[in-house]
């Protein structure tokens, strides 16, 4: 266990940093851009298949050529910007794209392969002038990972904790065996902030996560700069591992080789929408359901404890004292602080815009 003297410091993120539009607006530009983030499993995208999602508004598509790995693109012709493929259409098998609009066709490793009527262009038309907008892509994990700007922080330090702790196990193929998407009605940074405190587990969640959990004093924890990990022993043997990911999310790792991937993205300054991934083993398939009625049970729990602290926090909430079971919410807030700046955080300078729970 960590002396007191190693624990990160407080205090916790101004209420106001929570409810400013202009927070959130920063938050896109200095935070969710440093940081790459998992858009789909690789189960979902086999070789000769392209798949459209959305992030933080941004049109993504991502394709798998035949002869090569997993590509991210925005998902907008060069042409007019319309968009290749619909998310609605989940996976779909192809060789190539047609864009619908003007019928301009791209591999899917992104370039133009043939643009419509191309010898009447007004000016002298070149292929290779009109390839996709490619984003950074990688694969770890069974996860495809996207960064949406240039320079986003690696994602080996993204990841440091997992890949110390769980990288040759994480490297075992795993299948996206199901996910659920639900709206919050709470900032994301509140939803964060609860599934990285072990304050409220054994309160919170007596019958749920505290079972899973076990006691207080048998918590082992790891901090680094971007990762926290929460490990505790599990009852059939191993450890449970929880780890607090920037810039949103929770990845769950119980020692039969189960993965869920939890994330909270920013909708409005009030709103966020928590997405919940569970990957396994084929072999895990068949108890899928009652594994995902068992995340949803303390899910359900927090819901209801993350909403009400959004009214809380609306109200002008000046945050209580940090608790050491808190200590991975601080490390969290100490990298989000860093990277947003300490000056954009000032009550006094986020303090417009504020938007209260709805
Ligand atoms: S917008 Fe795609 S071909 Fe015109
Ligand atoms: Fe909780």
């Amino acid at each position: 266990m960590d002396s007191l003297a190693d624990l990160p410091s407080g205090p916790f993120l101004p209420a106001t940093a929570y409810g400013s539009a202009r927070v959130a607006e920063a938050e896109r530009r200095l935070y969710a851009n440093r940081f790459w983030h998992p858009l789909a499993g690789i189960s979902q995208l086999p070789p000769g298949s392209c798949l459209a999602v959305s992030l933080l508004g941004q049109p993504i598509l991502l394709s798998h050529p035949l002869d090569g790995p997993p590509r991210a693109f925005l998902n907008r012709c060069p042409h007019r910007g319309v968009a290749l493929q619909d998310p609605a259409e989940g996976t779909v098998a192809c060789r190539r794209l047609v864009c619908p609009y003007h019928g301009w066709t791209y591999g899917l490793e992104g370039t133009l392969l043939a643009g419509a009527r191309e010898a009447d262009f007004l000016e002298p038309f070149e292929r290779s002038a009109w390839p996709l907008a490619p984003l950074a892509c990688q694969t770890l994990g069974s996860l495809i990972w996207v960064a949406l700007a240039p320079g986003p922080i690696p994602l080996a330090e993204q990841l440091d904790l997992v890949l110390e702790e769980a990288g040759p196990w994480l490297e075992q193929p795993r299948l996206l065996l199901a996910s659920a998407n639900q709206e919050l009605a709470c900032n994301w940074k509140i939803a964060h902030d609860n599934t990285l405190d072990d304050y409220h587990v054994a309160i919170a969640h007596p019958t749920t996560l505290h079972r899973e959990q076990g006691p207080v004093r048998h918590y082992r924890y790891r901090l680094s700069r971007c990762a926290t990990l929460l490990a505790t022993p599990h009852a059939a043997g191993g450890e449970f591992l929880t780890f607090g990911l920037a810039p949103w999310t929770h990845l769950l790792c119980w020692p039969d080789g189960r993965l869920a991937l939890i994330s909270f993205l920013p909708l409005d300054p009030g709103h966020c929408q928590m997405v919940v991934w569970l990957l396994g083993k084929a072999e895990s398939a068949a108890d899928t359901q009652a594994w995902l009625k068992q995340l949803q049970a303390f899910l359900a729990e927090d819901q209801a404890l993350v909403e009400a602290a959004q009214i809380g926090y609306a109200s002008g909430l000046v945050p209580g004292p940090p608790h050491r079971l808190e200590q991975r919410i601080l490390q969290q807030q100490a990298l989000y602080r860093d990277l947003l700046g300490k000056a954009l955080l000032d009550p006094a300078s986020c303090g417009d815009n504020r938007t209260g729970a709805s």
